[in-house]
């Protein structure tokens, strides 16, 4: 997107962009180990009735300001609700993604070092440890800087170019790719021995665990793993053809989201009760289990550089849409600046994920709040800021946007009735607000009820 009247080339072109935004460290990377430590199975039932009901509503919504006004996070809501502060949900996003980005880039550089290892053979771990492994890694800081840095050249150089073509073209086999290893990977760790133990903690919910705190996190991940509350989708979706059909890529998008979800679910937790490790290991949980998984594999090294390569891509196309969302505002008035401003930008997101990445080696005992730096930051975004951007988006769309247009936007090339519009619209209405403002409640405490919560 070099300049803001181009469009997707294809209707594929964009649902890959946005399903590419999507489908990154989310679910390959969060979720295992934010279910690990949240209870399992119920957790997961959760996730998927919010992504289902608050999720589909919200990226719909945000489908609509884009693709009604054409406008990226900042200009979207000006050209809505002229003369308002509502833009301010536009900031909140900008400001959450150069936050997200911050540390997701971090994680994205750990999967550079894993790649490379793999292809030079250095990733055997110490007396055959991957826990020992992850730890002398993530100790040195020197490595983690300069795959970190690594990460954000490479996620620099696409966006400045925008070469969003070579992008479309590459996600159409990547993705599947993708999905391909993973569905072996998926069998090879459901045929471990006590790989069941797995499959029903991942499966069979236990709900006496559950808490406010547990909607909390599933509430962030589901925005998190859609790309939600930070305008994002506003912006990828102000390319998309008037005559294209929002419902049907939204459904394909979450139907995507949702099935990597499981299957990174059902790679994970067989393998963590089969070989011995905890599941509440906390962000370095598929950086300990996957390489072991591979181990267990024929060919396992040559597998799991292949895998890498795939997560590497598809943590890439994430980061291209939160950096986009970061230039956007600048490049828009004048788009000879997109180099200088990604540059830039870049660089200042680099900076800011110093202390996360350091938070693993030797920042690991400075506490904030008593936990890490990296870990209030990824608090932070994921149950903060997507929830209160979220809120805001659900607010925005339906009572400043009018009904015909939004009732245009939403059936526009499918055969979905006016009974489904007048049921999204009263789940982002009522629904939605509602029950991000109880779990926000709970979890502050004002509420009695669901158990012990921060
Ligand atoms: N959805 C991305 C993922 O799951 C992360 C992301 C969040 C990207 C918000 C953009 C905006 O990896």
């Amino acid at each position: 997107m070099t300049n803001q009247s181009e469009q997707w080339t294809s209707k594929i072109g964009f649902i890959l962009a946005a399903a590419g935004s999507a489908i990154g460290l989310g679910a390959v990377w969060k979720l295992p180990y934010v279910a690990g430590t949240n209870g399992g199975a119920a957790f997961f039932l959760i996730f998927i009735l919010l992504t289902l009901t608050l999720g589909v509503s919200l990226l719909l919504a945000e489908f609509i300001l884009g693709r009604s006004t054409g406008k990226d996070a900042i200009q979207a809501y000006k050209t809505a609700a002229p003369g308002t502060p509502w833009y301010f949900v536009g900031l909140l996003g900008i400001a959450a993604s150069f936050l997200l980005l911050s540390f997701y880039s971090v994680v994205g550089g750990w999967i550079v070092i894993y790649f490379v290892r793999s292809i030079t053979g250095q990733l055997s771990p110490p007396d055959g440890n991957f826990e020992l492994l992850f730890e002398s890694i993530t100790a040195n800081p020197l490595e983690v800087g300069l795959a970190h840095l690594a990460f954000m050249v490479m996620a620099v150089l696409v966006v400045q170019t925008g070469i969003q073509k070579g992008i479309e073209r590459a996600s159409k086999w990547l993705m599947p790719a993708l999905f391909i290893l993973f569905i072996i990977i998926v069998i090879r760790s459901v045929t471990l021995d006590g790989a069941m133990e797995g499959v029903a903690f991942f499966l069979q919910p236990d709900f006496s665990e559950v808490t406010g705190e547990t909607f909390l996190f599933a509430l962030g991940q589901a925005f998190f793993a859609l790309s939600l509350g930070v305008s994002v989708m506003v912006t990828y979706s102000s390319y998309v053809p008037k005559r294209e059909s929002l419902t049907r890529s939204a459904g394909s998008i979450v139907g995507l989201s949702l099935f990597i979800a499981l299957l990174s679910g059902l790679a994970i937790f067989p393998a963590v009760f089969a070989l011995g490790f905890e599941p509440s290991e906390g962000p370095p949980l598929i950086f300990i289990v996957l390489p072991a998984v591979f181990n267990e594999l024929a060919f396992g090294t040559f597998f799991f550089a292949l895998f890498a390569a795939l997560l590497l891509f598809a943590t890439l196309t994430s980061a291209f849409s939160l950096l986009e969302i970061l230039i956007a505002p600048f490049t828009k008035k004048d788009p000879s600046k997109r180099k200088k401003v990604a540059w830039t930008s870049g660089l200042l997101v680099y900076l800011m994920g110093i202390p996360s990445a350091l938070s693993f080696g030797i920042l690991s005992d400075w506490l904030i709040f008593g936990d890490i730096f990296f870990n209030q930051m990824d608090y932070l975004v994921s149950n903060i800021l997507l929830p209160l951007g979220a809120l805001l988006i659900s607010l925005f769309v339906p009572w400043k946007i009018s009904k015909s247009v939004l009732r245009d936007e939403l059936l526009q090339g499918s055969n979905l009735g006016s009974g489904f519009f007048s049921t999204w619209l009263f789940m982002l209405r009522f629904v939605t607000p509602l029950a991000i403002i109880i779990v926000f409640l709970y979890v502050l405490g004002w509420l009695p009820g669901i158990g012990p919560t921060i």
